[in-house]
């Protein structure tokens, strides 16, 4: 079990998904047509996966967290797509799978959480010669919102300092900001999709219990007051109890050389 147990259902319920550009730049730089075989590699509740499998034969949807799995395989069933193929395993366990010939491997946001090294080897042995890495992540596209600094300072206070690194290794950078120079995939190109996000206040509390530093589970008893302190903060950061963020995609489409 992962501190994406109990975030599982708020991530399904109040992440918001990506650009559907980001499908399509996918899509047609590796020419998908319906026939290929994809990994995603730390799907989550298939954020990717699912719309990715409009596209091709089979995305193969692999992420250690059976709760992540659990929502996926509810949210494809709710949007009938039934080209995915859900596993519970870890990166790690790549060689192990069975997986065939893979044409994309896609990463969103879960590069970071990985050894990368060994998964780019792994990787290297298991896409086919034309295929390629695809990363996705995420940043502010312009200034930092105030209420981000409302989130984080009520999360240090119930948390403790710098309690967003003691729950994850990488959630300030941006994953494909990781050099593939000396990679299998030395040829990288990125693209990036700016997104204008509005949340309510309980959309916005819900995201918070869908990060893997303030889930329910890292939360336990402290969740109540978490709650209470973080609602009263930002509806004094925002009287109208709306928020807005600038958020910045992007994808990295990385191949061999
Ligand atoms: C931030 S979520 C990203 C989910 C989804 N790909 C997205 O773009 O929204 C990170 C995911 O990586 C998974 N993860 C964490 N460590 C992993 C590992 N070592 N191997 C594979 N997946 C891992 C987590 O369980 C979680 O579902």
């Amino acid at each position: 079990m992962t501190n994406f147990a109990a975030a599982a259902p708020f991530y399904a319920a109040y992440r918001p998904g990506y650009p559907s550009a980001v499908i399509a730049v996918i899509r047609d730089r590796f020419r998908l047509d319906g026939t290929q075989q994809l990994l995603d590699l730390g799907c989550g509740p298939g954020t990717l996966a699912i719309p990715l499998s409009r596209h091709v034969n089979v995305v193969h949807a692999v992420d250690p967290e059976s709760a992540m799995v659990t929502e996926g395989v509810r949210i494809a069933a709710v949007e009938k797509a039934v080209r995915v193929a859900w596993r519970v395993a870890w990166a790690a366990d790549l060689p192990l799978l069975g997986l065939p010939p893979i044409a994309v491997a896609t990463l969103g946001r879960s590069f970071g959480w990985m050894d990368r090294t060994r998964v780019l080897s792994d990787l290297d042995h298991l896409i086919e010669p034309h295929g390629g890495v695809v990363f996705v992540g995420s940043s502010d596209a312009g200034a930092r919102p105030d209420w981000l600094d409302v989130i984080e300072t009520v999360g240090a206070e119930h948390l403790g300092p710098g309690y967003r690194d003691r729950h994850g290794p990488n959630h300030r950078g941006v994953d494909p900001e990781v050099d593939l120079s000396s990679s299998p995939f030395p040829q990288a190109d990125t693209t990036v999709f700016d997104q204008s996000l509005t949340f309510g206040l309980d959309d916005l509390i819900g995201l918070q219990f869908s990060m893997s530093y303030t889930s329910p589970g890292v939360l336990g008893p402290r969740k109540t007051a978490y709650e209470r302190d973080l609602r009263a903060a930002l509806l004094a950061c925002s009287p109208s109890g709306v928020f807005h963020h600038a958020r910045r995609v992007v994808c990295t489409v990385a191949v061999r050389g």
